[in-house]
């Protein structure tokens, strides 16, 4: 586990996605070869337990994650966000995305697939229900341990607008005094 990490609570990585960030999927075959590609299509599940991932056929990390069952999903912010993308304009077929993009893998604690050290949080999974993968590509992952970089500032994710354009956050509304009943949600 890199330096850069705490473990963060497993009740709060909804957090990390409710945004709709655009994240990093971190693989290793069976043979231990590790990859990297960029996801926009995920979404929260249930708040502590459950992920879910578009991850398809035409992506060579498909092969690993059915294979091995596991994953890191790795969250970037603005710094490494031109790698994010070239990410997912390359195959792992046939480069290694590690190397050629100058990204540092850190050993995870539950699954084989390394952190990906330039992000600010990671999220180590396993596969939960695959029932979903033949109709519609589907991942439910269930969350195993989750890291954060404690310096990180608070909304760190980056958004993918659907068409090659990207957000960052801006004004942060606090409503917090109006989840009444979902006050437990609120707390730090
Ligand atoms: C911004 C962005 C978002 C993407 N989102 C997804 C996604 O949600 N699901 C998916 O299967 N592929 C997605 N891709 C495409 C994969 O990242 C791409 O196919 C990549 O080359 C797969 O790498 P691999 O073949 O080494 O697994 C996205 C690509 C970009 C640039």
């Amino acid at each position: 586990m890199s330096d850069r990490f705490t473990e963060y609570p497993l009740d709060k990585v909804h957090r990390l996605f409710e945004p709709g960030p655009v994240v990093l999927v971190s693989t290793a075959d069976e043979q231990g070869r590790a990859n990297l590609m960029t996801n926009g299509f995920n979404m929260t599940v249930r708040h502590s337990s459950t992920i879910a991932l578009v991850v398809g056929p035409w992506d060579h990390s498909f092969s690993a994650l059915r294979a091995t069952g596991e994953c890191v999903i790795g969250l970037p912010g603005r710094d490494i966000l031109e790698t994010v993308v070239d990410i997912g304009n390359v195959s792992g077929a046939d480069t290694d995305k590690w190397e050629r993009f100058g990204l540092t893998p850190a050993p995870a604690a539950t699954v084989r697939a390394p952190l990906v050290s330039e992000c600010f949080a990671n999220v180590e999974c396993t596969v939960a229900d695959d029932r979903l993968v033949g109709d519609y590509d589907l991942w439910l992952l269930r969350i195993e341990k989750a890291w954060i970089d404690p310096a990180a500032p608070a909304a760190s994710e980056v958004h993918h607008r659907g068409d090659g354009t990207f957000s960052t956050n801006g004004d942060l509304i606090d409503l917090r005094r109006r989840m009444t009943k979902w006050e437990a949600l609120t707390r730090d």
